[in-house]
């Protein structure tokens, strides 16, 4: 794991934009998987003005997003799939046929996992984005789940519920359950881009850089990647 230390969280944003910028540039038909939570806001905003400014084009790029929350439809404004929309999707000149985010609202579930998850299985990643829960979980992957894990339907943790639930007018608004990739689809990215900021984040990252690989903790899957670059500002690595 090669770690990126920066000043704060704007050095980070564009620092995660510029090895996101380089790969697009290199090979603009590039796979990206992509994060949402409010980490990767920043990176998003700056590669949208990367994009205005005719640095770089979104036109052959083809996204797959991490995770997406049950039971809530996807014109919700709390939706992953209208945050990436919010976030970039509306502001690039990317393609909608390009954009794939998990379809977690419907009466079959297991399917939509199988379909995604056949999707993933048919390209192969770039560049996977994740950001960091505050108990190390990436995508929705939550503390035991099993790393051999391809996509699938989580009950969330109620830390994981009570984390997110800034987002959302009350925590019994806050959905209980998600379709997430696995930890196996995240490790088959070519490489890994994992971001974290803030004090909050600390505890998980002094786990990251010094626990051991252990399902309990699972961001640890990374260290088995031998391509994975952490950023992180001086709140992030503040127990470092
Ligand atoms: C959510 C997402 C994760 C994200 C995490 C951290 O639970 N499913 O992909 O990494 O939150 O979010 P934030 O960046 O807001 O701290």
């Amino acid at each position: 794991m090669q770690i990126i230390k920066v000043k704060n969280y704007e050095a980070l944003s564009q620092e995660a934009a510029k090895i996101v910028g380089k790969l697009l540039i290199s090979k603009p038909d590039a796979i990206l998987g992509l994060a949402t939570g409010s980490t990767p806001v920043g990176m998003y905003q700056n590669l949208v003005k990367m994009n205005e400014n005719h640095e770089l084009s979104f036109k052959a790029v083809k996204t797959y997003n991490l995770d997406e929350y049950c039971d809530l439809p996807r014109s919700h404004a709390q939706s992953y799939y209208t945050f990436m929309h919010e976030n970039l999707f509306n502001h690039v000149d990317i393609l909608e046929k390009n954009v794939h985010l998990p379809h977690a609202e419907g009466a079959d579930l297991a399917k939509q996992c199988a379909e995604y998850n056949k999707a993933l299985n048919n390209v192969k990643i770039d560049l996977q984005v994740l950001g960091i829960g505050g108990n190390g979980h990436i995508g929705f992957n939550e503390p035991g789940t099993p790393f051999s894990n391809e996509t699938f339907i989580v009950e969330l943790t109620e830390k994981t519920r009570e984390d997110n639930k800034r987002f959302f007018a009350s925590l019994e608004e806050v959905p209980h359950r998600a379709m997430t990739m696995g930890i196996k689809n995240i490790l088959a990215a070519k490489k890994i881009l994992l971001l974290a900021s803030g004090k909050n984040k600390a505890p998980a990252i002094k786990e990251l850089v010094f626990g051991n690989v252990s399902e309990k903790f699972p961001a640890s899957a990374l260290k088995d990647h031998g391509n994975v670059i952490v950023i992180i500002d001086e709140d992030a690595a503040s127990l470092l």
